[in-house]
């Protein structure tokens, strides 16, 4: 083989993966988007963040059924805690979140559910989740938020079906 012709080669081996990644990158971007439906959690409303709580949906929080086995789930972020405190689901049920913040950034984390949203202020964020097994998960703040940031978290509890 003349040199001319590996060295051809050596480039092709490396021009081919090149092309192939992006590719590749696409092909899974579109199948997941298109195919398996999975979004980026989107801008789902706005609410004015100093009057949050004095009109719906954020006047009262907590867990609201909206069908068999689904739950409407309210929740506001703020300087550090997540209000309420806790929630209670029933084993099998699809929640919808809705979550907003009344001040800075922050984040809204559950580790054992699909739930990963930064929470803006003035800004309402929607994501579903659906939780089969029993048990509690925290959920937490990953965003950093100031002083006491790794103090802010919530809990859900995911109680056995009766
Ligand atoms: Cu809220 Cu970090």
């Amino acid at each position: 083989m003349k040199r001319g012709t590996t060295i051809y080669l050596y480039e092709l081996a490396w021009i081919l993966p090149s092309i192939a990644l992006p590719v590749g990158m696409l092909v899974a971007l579109t199948v997941t988007a298109f195919g398996a439906g999975i979004h980026l959690p989107s801008d789902a409303g706005r609410v004015d963040p100093l009057r949050v709580t004095e009109g719906a949906p954020f006047d009262r929080l907590g867990v609201t059924p909206i069908a068999p086995g689904e739950y409407e789930v309210r929740m506001l972020a703020q300087i550090w805690a997540f209000a309420p405190g806790e929630i209670r689901i029933p084993a099998g049920s699809r929640i919808h979140f809705w979550v907003t913040s009344k001040d800075v950034v922050h984040g809204f984390w559950i580790p054992r559910a699909n739930v990963n949203v930064m929470v803006l202020p003035g800004q309402v964020a929607h994501v579903e989740a659906v939780f089969d097994r029993p048990g509690e998960s925290p959920i937490i703040c990953h965003e950093y938020c100031g002083i006491a940031h790794h103090t802010m978290a919530s809990k859900i509890v995911v109680e056995p079906q009766s």
